[in-house]
């Protein structure tokens, strides 16, 4: 952009030696002084320790949606946007997932030292039977041989589907199935609906020594499923709202989000304790300074689930509120050490409200912010519902992701300080008392050149 303006201005054949190479972006007044004005009086306050100190206590343990671990960063959050003086709401809302139950296997009398996993599927029974060989469970190799029996078969070539319904065509009342040829664990396999016999996966080596053992003896097998089937959970949004100044409510409502919810396992600090640690401050440091527009912070729970929480959330909001609401800022993964840059990324690609505010606010606090198309997090329910609404988030993605490696020692204050600078000030530019005559007010940012970045993940 610098250089834009100043080929024009060479062009033109003026004296170019006063065009200060910081006068960046397009149609913006290249005033420094006044832009840090306009900003200060939030980004100022802007506590990078406190923003760790969130991640440090949300990422001590997992919090995966509808385990306690993601209710006490629920109670957590929610505490703290009542400290900050906020009205804040805790909407629970429900989900599916699939549970395991328990399973036992036994081999004549003695009990299966691996550990079996259970197939996903519907499940609660027991079977003792003797233990059939039945290759990779194709329909050429399955016999009437598995009638009344446990079928053990291997993994591979044919879908977990086939290899199930073929042997259940032929009788067999249990399955167990070893892992393919270069493949390593138990953690797979599929039962579908109406294929309701107990299956288990286990190791390729527990699988071959078994093989071995039925060439030489019957195996009179025992399998238990217990329990596996797909339950409801219980998950939470944390809503914190900000009121308008009475006298100057305009009746908009600009809405800041994250997700509390981890990976299963993971500490996620990174993904998206960080988000959480930027909402809050944000929440923190707008709580006492007047606007002309309602603030809604929030926190979603069930993101890692398929989004569950926002689009709870988005979907619960009555039409007349979605008119109102012009903006969504959503960040998640705003504080890697080892991610790329800050990028703004929409579902459809296209600029809006949001990424225009958020372009010009990164000129003002660092550099201009360029933009992306990809959904993946809570902005998408809102876009869906017609709200202007952006992803804030560092690409290319550090090598952490949804790993138990996303921890806290890998956080970079100054990519949290940064990222929560630059979304406090597009916020803010709306939110601040003085619109509609912001546009004419002499401090006022005007609008920056940005550009489609089509950066990897
Ligand atoms: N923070 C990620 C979203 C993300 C990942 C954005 C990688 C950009 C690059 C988010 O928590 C996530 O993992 N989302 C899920 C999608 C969801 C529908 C389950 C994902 O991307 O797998
Ligand atoms: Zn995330």
């Amino acid at each position: 952009m610098s250089r834009k303006i100043l080929t024009f201005v060479l062009a033109a054949g003026l004296v170019v030696s006063s065009v200060p190479l910081s006068a960046t972006a397009d149609n913006h007044t290249p005033n420094e002084n006044a832009d840090h004005a306009f900003d200060n009086k939030v980004i100022k306050k802007i506590d990078a320790d406190r923003m760790y100190n969130h991640i440090a206590l949300l990422s001590e343990n997992p919090r995966e949606a509808g385990t306690q671990g993601e209710y006490e960063a629920v109670q957590y959050i929610k505490n703290e946007f009542e400290s900050y003086g906020y009205d804040t709401e805790l909407q629970p809302f429900t989900f599916q997932e699939w549970d395991g139950g328990t399973s036992a296997l036994s081999f004549n009398q003695q009990s299966f030292s691996g550990d079996p996993h259970t197939f996903n599927g519907s499940v609660n029974a027991s079977v003792q039977a003797p233990l059939e060989y039945a290759g990779l469970g194709s329909s050429e190799e399955v016999g009437s041989n598995v009638d009344g029996k446990i079928a053990l078969i291997e993994r591979g070539s044919y879908t977990f589907y086939d290899k199930v319904q073929n042997v259940m065509d032929k009788g067999a009342v249990g399955v167990i199935m070893f892992n393919g040829e270069n493949q390593s664990g138990n953690h797979f396999g599929y039962t579908y609906d109406g294929q309701d016999i107990p299956a288990v996966a286990i190791t390729r080596e527990a699988g071959l020594k078994l093989v071995e053992r039925l060439k030489t003896e019957q195996v009179t097998t025992t399998l238990t499923v217990k329990n596996a089937g797909t339950i409801d959970k219980t998950s939470y949004n944390v809503i914190a709202t900000k009121e308008p100044h009475k006298k100057k409510d305009n009746g908009q409502i600009v809405m800041i989000g994250s997700h509390h919810d981890s990976v299963a396992g993971g500490p996620g600090a990174n993904d998206d304790a960080s988000g959480v640690s930027a909402v809050l401050e944000l929440a923190k440091i707008m709580a006492k300074t007047p606007t002309d527009t309602e603030l809604r912070f929030m926190t979603f729970g069930a993101e890692e689930k398929g989004l569950v929480g926002s689009y709870h959330y988005a979907n619960s909001l009555s039409q007349e509120e979605v008119d109102r609401t012009v903006a969504q800022f959503q960040m998640d993964m705003v504080g890697s050490r080892d991610a790329g840059e800050l990028i703004m990324f929409t579902p459809d690609g296209e600029k809006n409200l949001v990424t225009d505010l958020g372009a010009a606010a990164g000129a003002r606090v660092a550099e201009v912010v360029e933009y992306g198309q990809l959904g993946r997090s809570d902005h998408v329910p809102f876009f869906q519902r017609g709200i202007p609404a952006a992803l804030f988030i560092h690409a290319p993605l550090e090598p952490w992701y949804h790993s138990p490696q996303d921890t806290l020692d890998k956080i970079s204050k100054e990519k949290l300080k940064e990222t929560t600078e630059i979304v406090g000030a597009a916020v803010y530019q709306i939110a601040r008392p003085n619109t509609p005559a912001l546009e004419n007010a002499e401090v006022a940012p005007g609008p920056v050149h940005y550009e489609f970045d089509d950066r990897p993940l």
